[in-house]
């Protein structure tokens, strides 16, 4: 039993890497064309490929930061700008296609920039940790100011109506404090213990077959 348990540690190498197909403009909740990723939050193991997968219209994958989401992290990825015809349906077969290699299990960052809308959500956290986690990078988003499309905004107009909502403020205080004594994510050999655990599993379902 403990051979057999060693050894199904090994076979993520054995078995090979897995693709985590990431829909970029797709509605998560829909799964209509729309706004972001579907789905918004992966967590790939090492080796593992990220695929984008683009829809209608021009969309990016473009890799940021948690502190700032909308903003194209320096040297980061970038999978260039993908163009869609409108008349082709949300999941039809040949769609473009982007690939990205996990190397390790730091959490990484992106957002949509050319579909822009980041602020509404149009962002893809992978192997988020407990410490920054997709909630707080989707708050962060909400919040930040986008890259060259908000510069010019006409911000002296008193319209009567200008106190934002209690959640607003609130969140933009949270997301405000940003020490980042916590750049370096938690390893996580727990994840990769369960995901050990999973192919174990596999494993033994596999040779019980065989008996
Ligand atoms: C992983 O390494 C490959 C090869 O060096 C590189 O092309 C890729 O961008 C890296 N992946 C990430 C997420 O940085
Ligand atoms: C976007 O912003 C960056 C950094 O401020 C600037 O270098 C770049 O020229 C801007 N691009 C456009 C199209 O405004």
């Amino acid at each position: 039993m403990k051979v057999l348990h060693l050894s199904a540690l090994f076979l993520p190498f054995v078995l090979g890497s897995s693709d985590f197909t990431v829909g970029v403009g797709k509605d998560e909740n829909t799964g209509k064309k729309g706004l972001g990723f579907d789905p918004s939050s992966i967590v790939p193991a090492i080796g593992d490929f990220i695929v984008f997968e683009f829809r209608s219209g021009s969309h990016s994958a473009v890799q940021s930061t948690f502190e700032n989401p909308c903003t194209p992290k320096d040297g980061g990825f970038n999978s260039g700008v993908q163009t869609v015809d409108d008349s082709l349906a949300v999941d039809a077969p040949g769609l473009p296609t982007v690939r990205l290699l996990v190397n390790d299990t730091q959490p990484i960052w992106f957002f949509d920039q050319a579909g822009g809308l980041c602020n509404k959500g149009a962002v893809l956290s992978v192997n988020p940790s407990a410490t920054q986690t997709d909630a707080a990078f989707k708050a962060n988003a909400a919040n930040a100011v986008e890259s060259n499309t908000t510069s010019s905004a006409p911000s002296s107009g008193p319209s009567g109506s200008a106190s934002g909502s209690p959640s607003d403020s609130a969140s933009r205080s949270a997301s405000a404090t940003g020490p980042d004594a916590s750049q370096t994510g938690k390893p996580s050999g727990a994840e990769r213990l369960i995901a050990g655990g999973a192919y174990g599993v596999v494993l033994l379902a596999v040779l019980c077959a065989l008996v």
